[in-house]
């Protein structure tokens, strides 16, 4: 039996996450390996969505379940290769957390609506439109494919809040860098 593909969460700063992610193009058995270990590691971190460059991989997939609940797996959302064609309906407001930013969460203004273009896991073209929380998620983990993370999005006001918080985040990932 091969080993089973095991992933671990990048944190904040690693450059890593700054890279822009590069297509998929062929969907093959090793990327439907990783979509299913990213939304194993999805739900062992407690989270709604993940994108390949939080678990070190510059590769252009993401997976979401908004419920965050791996009893509804029909909740489940895989985009690969994902191009946003469209923003719409009214900006609002939420709090956010990201997987690479343990501990931390910041009001966020985003478009209410949102369509991608993408791959599914056989490899097929598909276009979907998310609205609310669910199109608040693709938002952010699309971002995540273009090296934007939480931190960009914040206001001013939310980063000078943050702040401590951030540099922690940073001091951290100095000292493993230096035991590294
Ligand atoms: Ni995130």
């Amino acid at each position: 039996m091969p080993e089973k593909l095991t992933l671990k969460v990048v944190h904040y700063p690693d450059p890593v996450l700054r890279k822009r992610a590069e297509e998929v193009g062929v969907v093959d058995d090793s990327v439907r390996e990783t979509v299913a270990a990213m939304l194993q590691t999805m739900y062992e971190d407690k989270g709604v969505g993940l994108a390949a460059p939080q678990v070190g991989l510059r590769k252009r997939i993401l997976v979401l379940n908004p419920s965050g609940d791996p009893e509804s797996p029909a909740e489940e959302v895989v985009l690969i290769d994902p191009t946003l064609v469209d923003l719409s309906g009214p900006k609002t407001r939420m709090d956010e957390g990201c997987l690479s930013f343990p501990g931390i969460f910041a009001e966020v203004e985003r478009p209410d609506r949102c369509t991608v273009k993408a791959l599914d896991t056989d490899g097929n073209p598909i276009e979907r439109t998310f609205e609310g929380f669910t199109s608040r998620v693709v938002q952010h983990e699309y971002d995540h494919l273009e090296g934007v993370l939480l931190v960009d999005r914040m206001s001013p006001a939310e980063k000078v809040r943050n702040k401590p918080d951030l540099e922690e985040l940073i001091e951290t990932y100095k000292r493993r860098k230096a035991k590294a």
